[in-house]
């Protein structure tokens, strides 16, 4: 199994199997043009599944549940007053003239969809009875069905530095305004010119194919954060390969941020934290190293909420995907993923290489050297994605990268 020839052989499966899908995916994005209007309508529906009562997402009677070892034996519980502290920290007003949390207010639709108290990241605090207890009913992202208490708990331990409850330290901004960047791979930024643009921003996103060598000029150099589940990381190595990607971006001062969509995200994250080769899954013997560079430690890695994800879904992104036979295998793109981070984050968010309204007009990724057309997955939405980058943009909530 573990031969390339395998692995190459898989991938061909996995990706007739995703063209067969993508047909199914084309063929309700034509025929199915989302309007605005409707866009809007689906984006107010009631939300499935039950999120945690607003007001106490995590926090007071919230506590830690810690796996067995120690002195604190096997599941027992601590308070995590700590919890309450963190969360409260970002909900100051932010000093930004036009920030995402202003603007998102004053409009009549998003003021009813933001809930800029929904918990992004996932730590050790969050590992107690109540989570697991509700996260187990919901499957992957959304939730913990079918893991093990030992899988996830393992991994939530060690997410325990301070670095791992907050995407970046506002400290370290003392302007107050904290301007990011999101960085898509699509094919608008060929020839763009924007990399310098991007460069300027506090922080900058980017993801999955993320090919930086040869397009400076369009895409700029910097990245703080690279977003990611296990499997799109590891097929765009093999993927986008052919375009010099053939290292994760590394550095210093760079932060992952993992997607929790399926067991291998713990397994990976657990091991990239401990330096250590994979121990089991699908990833076996994988070195977190290869990938993360030799700077093994929690401070680095940072991983999103089930519930988060959850919100995402339901308020923002909820695809009519769900009511088909694809429903289980629906989620938000790993672009969208990272700018609705952004945006839950940080004071001020410009959009770059994201799915506009004269998509055809430009190739699949930015890097590609014959013009390709935009691959559309069935398990994404890229029509409702595009509608809901266009009405934020309109908003005022985001500048989206247009031309
Ligand atoms: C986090 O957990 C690790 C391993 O259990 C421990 O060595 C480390 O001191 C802890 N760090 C903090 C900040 O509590
Ligand atoms: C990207 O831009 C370059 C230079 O303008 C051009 O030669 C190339 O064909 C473009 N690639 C695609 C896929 O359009």
């Amino acid at each position: 199994m573990g031969s390339p020839h395998w692995k190459r052989l898989c991938l061909l499966l996995l990706a007739g199997l995703t063209s067969s899908l993508l047909l199914y995916s084309h063929y309700h994005a034509t025929v199915e043009a989302p309007t605005s209007q409707r866009i809007i309508a689906s984006l107010l529906q009631a939300e499935p599944l039950v999120l945690a009562p607003s007001g106490t997402p995590h926090g007071a009677g919230s506590r830690r549940w810690a796996l067995g070892g120690g002195s604190e034996g096997g599941n027992s519980f601590k308070p995590s007053a700590e919890l309450e502290e963190q969360e409260a920290s970002r909900k100051q007003p932010s000093p930004c003239l036009h920030s995402v949390m202003a603007r998102a207010k004053a409009d009549p639709k998003f003021r009813e969809i933001f809930r800029f108290n929904t918990p992004v990241l996932m730590w050790d605090q969050h590992f107690t009875l109540e989570t697991w207890n509700r996260l187990k009913t919901r499957h992957v992202p959304y939730g913990w069905k079918g893991l093990s208490v030992a899988v996830v708990g393992s991994t939530l331990q060690l997410l325990n530095a301070s670095a791992n409850r907050q995407l970046f330290d506002r400290a370290a901004f003392p302007g107050g305004c904290v301007r990011c960047a999101v960085v898509g791979n699509g094919g608008i930024l060929n020839g763009s010119r924007q990399g310098k643009a991007i460069d300027s921003h506090h922080l900058v996103f980017r993801l999955n194919g993320a090919v930086i060598k040869g397009f400076e000029e369009d895409v700029g150099t910097k990245v703080s954060f690279y977003g990611f589940t296990v499997n799109t990381m590891k097929n765009s190595l093999i993927s986008y390969q052919e375009y010099g990607f053939t290292q994760i971006p590394q550095g210093k001062d760079l932060k992952y941020i993992f997607i929790p969509s399926d067991v291998r995200d713990y397994v990976m994250l657990k091991s990239a934290i401990q330096g250590s080769p994979v121990p089991e899954g699908s990833d076996k013997g994988d070195q977190p190293q290869k990938y993360f560079g030799p700077e093994a430690s929690a401070e680095k890695f940072k991983m999103l909420h089930p519930d988060f994800l959850q919100y995402l879904t339901a308020r923002f992104l909820r695809s009519e995907i769900l009511n088909t036979q694809y429903g289980s295998l629906y989620m938000p793109s790993t672009g969208a993923l990272m700018l609705l981070t952004a945006l839950h984050t940080c004071d001020q968010v410009s959009a770059y290489g994201f799915i506009t309204a004269n998509y055809e007009q430009f190739s699949d990724h930015y890097y590609e050297v014959e013009k390709k057309p935009l691959v559309f997955y069935a398990n994404h939405d890229m029509m409702l994605e595009a509608a809901l980058w266009r009405s934020l943009h309109r908003a005022g909530i985001i500048t989206l990268y247009q031309r």
